[in-house]
């Protein structure tokens, strides 16, 4: 064994250099030091799989042959779920996250994500996404060991460790902005920074605004820097420049640094935005691909067990193309998230059908991360060619999501918030709990049962798709106890700017669960059981209904179980297209029903229904 991991670095840099060269050749080939490049990169490579401990080559060298065996990467498994958190509002710290595994395990977690947790500023910091130092954990959350070892007793009960990877750009108190803004040559070059306001403004012509509220624009003018600095996000958020080969030796580094300490899958962050050309919109542009290609074969080098996930919010057709064996393996499905709210708010799963049909295949190997809520704000990233062929128009649809999620649309049922509304295009995104947003909230404070019962109903029926569908389920961490939204974050000076901390909310573990929380814990815990117990749920075998009624969604898995969503307080009917024939169990209640017959849902009913064996019994009565 010691033998075989030893030549693990030999056959893994022979298998993936020559891609890797190639892709580096796209992005830096007409350089004179193209080589040197070279050079300087497998010197990285090799230090890093020297200090790489042994128990995280073993960790390599499993994951290796479980793919050369043809077995499925763990994503894949019907037995995988996942989480995201904030480490302080959940535990306080990691030591107290490494206390709460119990907690992660009766869920059936084996995918913790830890919200960025690195030195950071002071005040205001993006919720961590401006990076002071990669190698330093945020003091009041502990240590650089403390998250080492929370990696190794997570990766003892089967429990894998995800952080982000913010590398589309650093705090402006980075180290490498400070020597930047002192005006290091060399550390200028890490970053965009134009003396000519002029130059900025040429950029900014085809640029999209992404922070509007923060400032128009994606430049912000620094007096000490003598110019005009990139920030995409917030002003003191720095975009890298990795048109310098030097910005990509230096994350390179960083990413396995990483790597090395236990972390199993890096959440590339804003990964759309990290390759420039100018009078393009700057996003997803063809060498973004080949910068995560890159990093991908490198990480395959050094660190083989490292897995990317993308953070591709944009539009379905370019979300695709990030993801592939040689770039992210997973990818955080936006498209099914928007379209989850956009049905429910329309009562209308047209566009869902539609979309998911012909969107939904990705490369063999690769998982999609289902998602109904998350730490940001919902954007409508759905297409709107897609939206136009039903005759629904995009822009119009936009706009009533954003208000029917805002409280701005009589009879909703929804209380979000609005997040980062630009003044000149009108567009807007939505904020709030996953249990606020579907209804919750508003039945609470009016004490009425029956919105009370409809909202969970809405709840159950969201996560009975997520839960069959092919992938890897992701919760929010709150939202597995219906939690509802915390408009505190209004009075807290750093925080009230930015609405996405309505849904960041803290967990106090003492407080009592409402009923209708605790319905939606139960309910969560079952059915995260019976998908792990039911082998058909396993791979990324699907098929969509074609529509029957507008307001169901349905699709059935293995060719077996068929799930069937109505998006509508109504009764619905619903023709099952059973393959076998006899009768078909649903796996959440029980009920039985017979195959290619016209049954009816229950408004917002969700169903699983399994096909039985040839032979099996008659329909009871
Ligand atoms: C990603 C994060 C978001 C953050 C942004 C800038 O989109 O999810 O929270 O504001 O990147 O880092």
């Amino acid at each position: 064994m010691r033998a075989i991991i030893l030549a693990m670095y030999k056959t893994q840099l022979q298998e993936n250099m020559p891609a890797l060269t190639a892709a580096l050749f796209e992005l830096y080939g007409s350089r004179w030091d193209f080589y040197l490049i070279l050079e300087r990169l497998e010197k990285i490579l090799a230090a890093a799989d020297k200090e790489r401990s042994s128990v995280l080559k073993k960790l390599d060298d499993d994951f290796l042959s479980s793919q050369k065996k043809g077995g499925g990467a763990w994503f894949l498994s019907n037995k995988s779920l996942g989480t995201m958190l904030y480490v302080d509002l959940f535990s306080d710290n990691l030591k107290g996250l490494a206390s709460k595994i119990k907690y992660f395990k009766e869920l059936g977690i084996n995918y913790v994500h830890l919200m960025p947790l690195f030195k950071t500023l002071k005040g205001d910091n993006d919720g961590g996404y401006a990076v002071s130092s990669y190698r330093e954990v945020q003091k009041k959350l502990g240590s650089m060991a403390d998250l080492k070892a929370l990696a190794a007793a997570f990766r003892k009960e089967g429990i894998h460790t995800v952080i982000d990877f913010v590398f589309n750009h650093t705090s402006s108190e980075h180290e490498w902005a400070k020597k930047a803004l002192k005006g290091d040559k060399k550390y200028r070059d890490f970053y965009y920074i134009f003396k000519d306001k002029a130059d900025a403004d040429e950029w900014n012509k085809s640029l999209r605004e992404i922070f509007p509220s923060v400032r128009r624009g994606s430049f912000t003018y620094f007096k000490e820097a003598d110019g005009w600095v990139w920030t995409t996000f917030n002003s003191f958020q720095w975009d890298l420049n990795y048109s310098n080969p030097e910005v990509f030796l230096a994350m390179v580094q960083e990413m396995l640094f990483l790597a090395n300490a236990g972390i199993e899958v890096l959440r590339l962050d804003a990964l759309a935005f990290v390759w420039k050309e100018k009078g393009t919109a700057c996003e997803s542009l063809p060498k973004a691909y080949t910068l995560i290609k890159a990093f991908s074969l490198a990480a395959k080098i050094a660190a083989p067990s490292l897995v990317f996930k993308s953070e591709a919010i944009v539009h379905p057709d370019q979300v695709v193309k990030y993801i592939g064996q040689d770039k992210c393996r997973l990818s955080y499905n936006p498209l099914q998230m928007a379209l989850f709210w956009s049905s429910l708010a329309s009562r209308d799963a047209r566009l869902l059908t539609l979309s998911m049909k012909k969107r939904w295949a990705i490369p063999d190997g690769c998982a999609w991360v289902n998602y109904i809520r998350c730490h940001d704000d919902i954007g409508w990233t759905f297409s709107d060619e897609d939206a136009w062929s039903l005759g629904i128009n995009p822009y119009e649809h936009r706009k009533f999501l954003n208000r029917f999620y805002t409280g701005r649309f009589e009879g909703s049922f929804a209380r979000g918030e609005a997040f980062q509304e630009n003044p000149t295009t009108g567009d807007c995104r939505v904020c709030g709990t996953m249990a606020s947003l579907a209804g919750l909230e508003e039945a609470l404070d009016k004490n009425d049962q029956l919105l009370k019962d409809m909202a969970v109903a809405r709840v159950r029926m969201l996560y009975g798709l997520l839960f069959a569908l092919p992938g890897l389920p992701l919760l929010y961490a709150g939202d597995e106890e219906a939690m509802l939204n915390d408009y505190s974050y209004k009075k807290n000076p750093k925080l009230s700017g930015d609405s996405r901390w309505v849904h960041r909310v803290k967990k106090d573990w003492n407080k009592k669960l409402l009923p209708e929380q605790k319905t939606v814990r139960d309910m969560i815990k079952r059915m995260a059981k019976i998908r792990a117990q039911e082998k058909l749920f396993a791979g990324s075998q699907v098929w969509f209904y074609d529509q029957q009624q507008p307001q169901v969604f349905a699709f059935c898995r293995s060719e077996t179980i068929h799930v069937a969503a109505n998006f509508s307080e109504r009764r619905v009917p619903f023709y099952v297209w059973a393959n076998k024939g006899g009768v078909l169990t649903d796996l959440l209640s029980g009920k039985q029903v017979r195959a290619q017959e016209q049954i009816q849902l229950e408004p917002y009913e969700i169903l699983w229904l399994k096909e039985e064996a040839q032979g099996s019994p008659a329909l009871a009565k």
